[in-house]
């Protein structure tokens, strides 16, 4: 099984932006705990600060892998372009965000990615990523 993670903008800059809300694991270092937690699975991540290169990417992946973990950044809140793209794809996609964006302001309560995701998952931090990873595993 094939599994992308895909990261929207200012995530690669997780493990000192703002580790009270975010925390201080790297994405590296989660991955590589990841991977070594489920050797079977193979585990991509696409980090964008750009929008059209996210859309690129799923794009490009979607015919090749089983399914899609997004965390869109601030994306999430905003572009109806990333939420078209992930409208033709005909694999589970699970949303997640590391903080709990229903607990912050009113601009991040909405998600135009939940609606067509199976399933979100918020405030775990990058716990909840593996709670997809376990799911998707289980689902698929
Ligand atoms: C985030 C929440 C978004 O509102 C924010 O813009 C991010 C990170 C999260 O993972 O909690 O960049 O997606």
């Amino acid at each position: 099984m094939r599994i992308c993670i895909i990261n929207g903008p200012n995530l690669n800059e997780i493990g000192t932006r703002e580790p009270e809300i975010y925390g201080t694991l790297t994405f590296q270092s989660a991955m590589d705990s990841w991977a070594n937690d489920y050797p079977d699975i193979q585990l991509e991540l696409f980090q964008s600060n750009h929008e059209g290169a996210i859309i690129d990417h799923i794009q490009l992946r979607k015919q090749e892998v089983s399914a899609f973990i997004i965390n869109a950044g601030a994306y999430s809140h905003t572009s109806i372009a990333i939420s078209d793209a992930l409208r033709s794809v005909d694999k589970p996609i699970i949303e997640v965000h590391l903080s709990n964006i229903f607990k912050r302001e009113e601009f991040r309560h909405k998600s135009l990615i939940a609606p067509l995701a199976e399933a979100c998952i918020v405030g775990m931090g990058m716990q909840g990523y593996k709670m997809a990873i376990k799911y998707l595993l289980e689902k698929i």
